[in-house]
């Protein structure tokens, strides 16, 4: 009753397969061979990282999540209570320590700066805090070198509890051999030192093509049903985005439609009109370029995509005299589809749906 109610406040919507999510946790599991800090930063990537992590933890046995920032962290932890572990994978400004340490969030330590200023909070009020000590082996984003002197690093902070060390590939759905090197240097690192803590390298396309000799994984968009470089393995699409058309009109050959009259008809056509736009995350490059699935028909977006709305083509489309149901996103239509007509990934296609599409949740 809610779930209609919140649909017809607007015709468009995501609904959110939660089973499809926890089937893909399966998958990783699976493939990983070691259980996963679940990464669900940026709103799980589009889809709501609060109802997500519920059902991973109620129906999935997950109890390790990775967020991106502390206001993510402190969200997740509100939610979800104490038990979970929250890891932290970005940087930390100085004023949020207290938050971190009162939610009960793992930061990633990257460098002696980073790890002083939180040490020293520590030290201030005579705390012990779990840390991830987060290591660099050809990332060159956040990290220590592999280099780095371990046994120095616990003596000068002897308040850190090193209950996770990690690594970062930068390329494992383009280039496996510059991934095997990273493990080897990562892998080198864990056995020189004798490091007993929780390890983790592998995200989603490490996971699938790379053997995991770490103690956990941390798989991100092959959760969403999303993979890059590797297509064999069994997931499925957790977000798809429905609407309706909410207007049709019929136009005669040599009309255009929408801003800066960028489509003109060729013939007489069926324009439907359906709400969804730019502010939405339906990007404006898809003008003229798109398409959306209606009664089976295949409708190619027309002209402009507009900040609310967008126009497409159902002169073949079988109508009744009702308004239709729109498949903007889903079976037919991919997330890969939209990223390729924008010139980018389905990481942020996702992430770049907005918070005005409700997400309505179904198991
Ligand atoms: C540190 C870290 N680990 C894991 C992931 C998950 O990556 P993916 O979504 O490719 O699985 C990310 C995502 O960007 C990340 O930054």
């Amino acid at each position: 009753m809610i779930q209609k109610r919140i649909e017809s406040l607007r015709p468009t919507y995501a609904q959110i397969d939660l089973k499809a999510f926890g089937h893909n946790i399966e998958q990783a599991r699976k493939l990983s061979g070691t259980d996963i800090i679940a990464i669900i930063k940026a709103d799980g990537y589009g889809h709501g990282a609060v109802r997500l992590a519920e059902y991973a933890i109620k129906n999935c046995g997950v109890r390790k999540f990775g967020v991106a920032t502390v206001l993510e962290g402190i969200v997740l932890r509100k939610s979800l209570g104490p038990e979970p572990e929250i890891f932290l994978l970005g940087y930390v400004d100085q004023y949020l320590h207290e938050e971190v340490f009162i939610n009960k969030l793992i930061p990633a330590v990257f460098d002696d700066e980073i790890a002083e200023a939180y040490h020293s909070f520590l030290e201030q009020n005579n705390l012990k805090a779990d840390i991830t000590l987060k290591i660099d082996t050809g990332m060159h984003r956040l990290g220590y070198s592999p280099e780095m002197d371990y046994q120095e690093f616990l003596k000068k902070y002897p308040r850190f509890h090193v209950c996770h060390v990690m690594s970062h590939l930068s390329s494992a759905d383009s280039d496996i051999e510059y991934s095997y090197q990273q493990k080897e240097r990562f892998c080198s690192f864990i056995k020189n030192n004798n490091i007993t803590a929780e390890t983790s390298l592998l995200n989603s396309s490490g996971i699938a093509n790379i053997s995991n000799e770490c103690t956990l994984a941390r798989p991100g968009i092959m959760l969403y049903g999303y993979l890059y470089g590797n297509n064999n393995v069994d997931l499925k699409k957790v977000m798809r985005i429905y609407s309706k058309v909410v207007h049709i009109k019929r136009i005669p050959k040599g009309e255009t439609v929408s801003y800066n009259r960028r489509f003109t008809a060729d013939k007489d056509m069926t324009v439907g009109v359906v709400p969804i736009g730019y502010a939405d995350g339906y990007s404006r490059n898809f003008s003229n370029r798109a398409e959306m699935r209606v009664n089976g028909v295949n409708c190619p977006v027309l002209g402009t995509v507009c900040m609310d709305m967008t126009m497409i083509d159902l002169t073949n489309v079988p109508l009744d005299g009702s308004y239709p149901e729109v498949e903007i996103l889903g079976d037919n239509i991919s997330a890969e589809k939209w990223a390729e007509l924008a010139d980018t990934i389905s990481y942020e296609i996702l992430c770049g749906i907005s918070d005005r599409i409700p997400r309505i949740y179904k198991d």
